[in-house]
């Protein structure tokens, strides 16, 4: 009997939408998160169509390449440029067909593509307030409100992405959501004196990186620190996404949710191998904050 779990889904606006391999197990691993409580809890998530909406009213919802790439203050050249990339390899990171193997190589075409057509046309550090407050970037419904709880109860969140760092930490702080407990690592800007963007600096974190090594690079002393926090909640959209749990010391109760936004019929088996849950096209946070209900202890 699944009795959390049933809870749960009665109280979910769209049962039809949530899809569990394994019922029992799932159900398992929240009573243990929920017994061992907020002091035992992590989160790591993904940023791009993860704590962000995928579409609203029927049109696409920005990312943080997308801001950039659709921005009144870029030149159009630039735009053409950028979505040609996109149009290129998109298809290839969502490819069922390919292994991740054969996509790196694509995938690693598209940041070198895009990072050099960025730093070609003139770009501004002052420009991204502007570009992130005009943009068509949204949280999901109930992400500012699960940050705050995450917060509140002192639950470190991890924000992993393979956008653009100084962009999504411009996004969190339009939400007020940057909050004490959340750390990003991403890929980070490089500006001259002048302020002009000159080019990324550190490691490069892609869609199919997004693993223990480039934390340790990013954040050295991250997951030893919360070492008595093996107690995972990982949010993603992107196969590639369930391996941002790989650094955890001594896990516990680790629940991988993913997001299914898109090419949903050929993608849901490959999904339900690799989260726990999986959500289908579905622009909020509510089954996440049913679950912390349960663990976090809310009202
Ligand atoms: P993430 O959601 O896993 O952090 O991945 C970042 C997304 O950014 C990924 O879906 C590819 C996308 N992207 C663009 O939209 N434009 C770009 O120029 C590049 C390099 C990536
Ligand atoms: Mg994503």
């Amino acid at each position: 009997m699944c009795s959390i779990l049933s809870n749960i889904l009665q109280r979910y606006e769209k049962p039809e939408a949530v899809k569990i391999k394994n019922p029992e197990r799932v159900e398992e691993l929240i009573k243990n998160m929920a017994a061992d409580g907020p002091g035992a809890l992590q989160m790591i998530t993904d940023f791009d169509m993860t704590l962000t909406r995928f579409h609203q009213d029927g049109e696409k919802c920005d990312t943080c390449h997308g801001i950039l790439h659709s921005s009144s203050l870029m030149s159009e050249e630039f735009k053409k440029r950028s979505q040609d990339l996109f149009n290129k390899y998109y298809p290839i990171e969502i490819d069922h067909t390919m292994t991740v193997e054969e996509k790196i190589p694509y995938m690693l075409k598209w940041y070198e593509e895009s990072h050099e057509t960025l730093t070609t046309f003139p770009f501004e550090k002052k420009h991204l307030t502007e570009m992130v407050k005009t943009s068509r970037i949204l949280f999901r419904d109930g992400a500012v409100e699960m940050l705050e709880a995450l917060n509140e109860k002192q639950v470190p969140v991890m924000v992993f992405s393979a956008g653009v760092g100084d962009i999504l930490e411009e996004v969190l702080r339009k939400f007020n959501s940057y909050h004490s407990n959340t750390k990003v690592v991403s890929n980070s800007m490089e500006f001259n004196d002048e302020g002009r963007l000159i080019g990324f600096k550190g490691p490069l974190i892609h869609m199919f990186n997004k693993n223990e090594k480039a934390i340790r690079q990013s954040q050295p002393k991250y997951f030893e620190n919360l070492s008595h926090r093996g107690n995972v909640l990982l949010l993603g959209d992107s196969l590639g996404d369930v391996d941002m749990v790989e650094g955890v010391m001594e896990p516990g109760a680790v629940i991988k949710i993913g997001f299914l936004n898109t090419k949903i019929e050929e993608r849901l088996e490959s999904f339900m191998n690799s989260f726990d849950i999986v959500l289908i096209d579905d622009q909020s946070m509510d089954f996440i904050n049913l679950i912390l209900t349960h663990v976090l202890k809310l009202k």
